[in-house]
């Protein structure tokens, strides 16, 4: 992977954002890839995300409309060279509109890649449909394949629902299906090894994720995260894996074959081995706010941008503005290290 030096903004003598070109930050990374949140909502309550009572969602009318996010996207994609755009949640599923989001940004010139990550329940029904619309990847969340273990970690006896829509997902060509899984401190390994078999059974591509501390109640607990080094081990007792020859580009994915190929597992040391200095990513909130990192502590505001009449350069220049000013990493390990405000939930994944 190609990693930047983030010492030291590479763009020092620049005062501000460039009006056109890419969406540069002063560090000299582009952000060709959009994580849009459409709903900060959701039918589960991942124990490492949300509290069992759920949270204070975000009120119907601070919620950006299909039509004004179609509006943005259309000026990232025209304007600001996003290539690819990943709709997440909360749960996007129980968003409105998502088909015709998905339809209006297959429209859009140069046509994007567009990709779902989503908990999988009621996707059994719908799969058909978004690729229909112009899905072309999804990723599903699911950490363990115990109906048990499911069930305490999201609050919800809803294995069933997630693993129909895996299924479904497979069957209307969304392929390859990905996999995201977060360990749980206690059971994770176990659950690794399972989710491991189930996955190359069913030609699923599987990723770890180590967890960040998103989660609303701030319980993370870096002792006790699962870490990728620890679930590489737990795996190659089971399995032998050999890293995937393929060149890895700016994913953050580290892959391996699984017992020789084509079955492939990959590992997110999101943590552990922090690959900031290759993200391209921007991102935007269900309200309208474009954040430039997970881990940002500010955010600009386009829904109001929007709602006051701004015109297509004005909000561009807010955006390529709230880029400019990317931090350079997580800072996860740093000592001053402060978790945002908002959770993953009303940030987009
Ligand atoms: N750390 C890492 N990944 C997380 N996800 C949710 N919360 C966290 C966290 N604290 C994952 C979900 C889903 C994606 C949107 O983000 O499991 O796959
Ligand atoms: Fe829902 Fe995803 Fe949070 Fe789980 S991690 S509660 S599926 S938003």
């Amino acid at each position: 992977m190609t990693m930047v030096a983030l010492g030291v903004p590479s763009m020092p003598n620049a005062l501000s954002a460039p009006d056109t070109g890419p969406l540069v930050d002063t560090y000299g990374r582009v952000a060709t890839d959009l994580r849009v949140s459409l709903t900060d909502r959701c039918n589960l309550r991942c124990t490492y995300c949300m509290p069992a009572e759920g949270l204070d969602w975000l009120p119907g009318d601070a919620l950006l409309q299909p039509d004004e996010l179609i509006r943005l996207l259309r000026i990232a994609v025209t304007r600001l060279g996003i290539k690819s755009v990943r709709f997440t949640g909360g749960e996007p599923l129980v968003a409105k509109g998502l088909e015709r989001i998905v339809a209006a940004t297959a429209a859009l010139q140069p046509r994007p890649e567009i990709a779902l990550t989503t908990n999988g329940i009621g996707l059994g029904r719908r799969a058909a449909g978004l690729k229909r619309a112009g899905l072309d990847r999804i990723n599903v969340s699911l950490d363990t394949v115990d109906p048990q273990r499911f069930a305490a970690t999201t609050r919800r006896n809803r294995l069933a629902d997630v693993l129909e829509g895996l299924a479904g997902a497979a069957a209307a060509g969304l392929s390859p299906v990905k996999v995201n899984a977060v360990l749980d401190p206690g059971t994770g390994l176990a659950d690794a090894v399972e989710l491991l078999r189930f996955c190359v059974a069913h030609g699923y591509q599987l990723r770890f994720i180590e967890q960040m501390p998103l989660d609303a109640e701030h319980h993370w607990d870096r002792d006790t995260a699962q870490r990728a080094d620890g679930v590489l081990a737990a795996l190659q007792a089971h399995f032998q894996l050999t890293p995937d020859p393929a060149p890895r580009g700016s994913a953050p994915a580290e892959l391996w074959l699984v017992d020789g190929g084509p079955a492939k597992v990959g590992i997110i040391a999101s943590v552990s081995h922090e690959f900031c200095g290759a993200c391209d990513r921007t991102r935007l909130t269900a309200d309208g706010q474009v954040r430039s990192c997970l881990f940002s502590q500010r955010e600009k505001d386009l829904r109001g941008l929007l709602r006051g009449g701004a015109d297509d350069d004005v909000i561009e220049a807010a955006w390529r503005a709230a880029m400019w000013a990317k931090p350079a990493g997580h800072g996860i390990n740093d000592p001053g290290f402060v978790q945002p405000d908002r959770p993953m939930s009303a940030i987009g994944g």
